[in-house]
């Protein structure tokens, strides 16, 4: 049973420390969001399993972090200049401003009223200034990059020639975007500063690419799997050709059930778009339109590849597969919330969190905190744990409490610490699913714990 709405992981987000709503102290910044100490563990435990899955395990695949801020004529060659627009409309009765594509059978969301303005576009990058200069100085304006591709495509041959790469092969890099959302919200699923996990896999202009959008939509579909995401509640969504972004000629979207509650549950989770040749030929020098010219007269590279076994030059198409990082943490914490009634008939909340996302892997639980004996032996296998897997030590309420409270933030395992353990060298390992409980010696608890961390799709059963 994933949560029932995003209104539940909200209030279970804040209450215990994963995401709490920004600069609160002033009255918050409307859609702008903090990660706290649960959050900023979450979240890197995404971007660490994404990294491993596609840089680490994949042969075919480098990394990169390039800068936020780039050349501004990144962003007009891309075309994000002249057509990263939302179009906008105003309510001639109550003055309200809309985006067009967001209104409902014509009608205001506001006062009902259906008297509309002609719509107008809003570019959507986040300028800047560069420097001590002058506010109204043209040649200071700069971008807070609005996705994290452009980086990579004009790393490309940087990429390819330092780590001698043949096609295919991809980049890929996590960071942060920013977009100045008309209509942000619904927590961390729409806001203004964002983190994106994008790779983009060259390949020849021959390749089968509407079937390799394909392949990466099966791989994706699986990586989601191992996340503890269930099947069930990811949509695929082939964008049609109206819709498609002016650089692709294919996008299938992975929708996720953001909205188990509502008639349209679906929103995307991530895209992955065939992107065609466009950004490698238009940020080359040598690339001319049908009458010959230039098409970008700024650019001082080529990146162009040639190809040994044709001995041809082209410039490689694309696939991209473009993911969110906190369009992910929102589906895996709604996928791993659950309630369960103990013997009492109260209901607990269990965050069935994949192992290897678990902000926390072990809690160590003294069973008697006026013991020294016992708190001295469960703060030192804290400590042994430590290096090997995040370990915490609590002894600031009952057991049952301190159990609670683990389950909540998704710890797959308490260790209690007993006067029986002071006598055996052996403590009770309690499964946050199951709620079973065995006794392992304390020499064999590492290897025993890291066995069970593997990630999912190990049923949660096993864990
Ligand atoms: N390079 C292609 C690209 O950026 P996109 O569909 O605009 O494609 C990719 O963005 C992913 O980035 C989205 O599927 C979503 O997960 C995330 N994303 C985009 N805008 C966002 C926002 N305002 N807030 C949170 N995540 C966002």
């Amino acid at each position: 049973m994933p949560a029932p709405n995003i209104d539940t992981i909200v209030s279970l987000a804040k209450r215990r420390g994963f995401v709490f709503p920004s600069s609160e102290v002033y009255g918050g910044l409307g859609s702008a969001w903090d990660y706290g100490p649960l959050g900023v563990e979450l979240c890197n435990n995404v971007k660490q399993a994404w990294w491993r899955w596609l840089v680490y395990e994949r042969d075919d695949v480098e990394g990169i972090d390039s800068s936020i801020i780039l050349n501004r004529l990144v962003w007009k060659y891309s075309g994000h200049e002249a057509t990263f627009n939302d179009w906008l409309i105003d309510c001639r009765k109550c003055k309200g401003r809309f985006r067009a594509d967001k209104v409902v059978d014509n009608k205001c969301p506001s006062c009902g009223a259906s008297d509309w303005t002609e719509a107008r576009p809003f570019n959507t990058m986040l300028q800047t200034k560069l420097g001590a200069v002058a506010d109204d100085d043209p040649t200071a304006l700069a971008y807070l990059r609005p996705e994290t591709a452009q980086g990579i495509f004009i790393n490309f041959l940087n990429v390819q020639t330092a780590m001698r790469r043949k096609l295919p092969f991809g980049i890929a890099q996590v960071g942060k975007s920013f977009r100045n959302e008309v209509t942000p919200g619904n927590f961390i699923l729409r806001t203004r500063e964002f983190e994106q996990m994008e790779m983009e896999y060259f390949v020849s202009p021959t390749a089968e690419h509407a079937k390799l959008v394909d392949y990466w939509v099966e791989q994706y579909l699986e990586w989601f799997g191992s996340l503890g995401i269930d099947r069930e509640n990811l949509y695929l969504y082939e964008v049609p050709k109206e819709e498609l972004a002016h650089y692709s000629k294919r996008t299938v979207d992975i929708m996720y059930r953001y909205f188990p509650e509502r008639e349209k549950p679906w929103e995307e989770l991530m895209g992955i778009a065939w992107r065609t040749d466009f950004d490698l030929s238009i940020h080359s020098k040598n690339k001319v339109d049908e009458e010959g010219k230039r098409i970008n007269p700024d650019s001082t590279e080529d990146l162009s590849y040639f190809d040994e076994p044709t001995k041809q030059r082209f410039y490689p198409h694309v696939i991209e597969p473009a993911a969110g990082v906190n369009r992910t943490v929102l589906a895996v914490l709604m996928d791993a919330y659950s309630e369960k009634t103990n013997d009492k008939g109260e209901t607990r909340v269990i965050l069935k969190l994949s192992p290897q996302l678990a902000p926390i892997k072990a809690a160590i639980l003294p069973l008697a905190k006026n013991k020294p004996e016992i708190v001295g032996m469960a703060k030192a296998i804290k400590r042994s744990l430590q290096p090997v897997l995040r370990a915490v030590y609590d002894d600031t309420g009952g057991i049952g409490k301190l159990y609670a409270r683990q389950d909540e933030i998704g710890t797959p395992f308490c260790i209690t610490v007993d006067h029986q353990s002071l006598e055996d060298e052996a403590v009770t390992v309690r499964n946050r699913d199951t709620w079973e409980q065995e006794r392992i010696k304390v020499s064999e608890l590492a290897e025993h714990l890291q066995k069970r961390l593997k990630p999912y799709p190990v049923p949660p059963e096993t864990i």
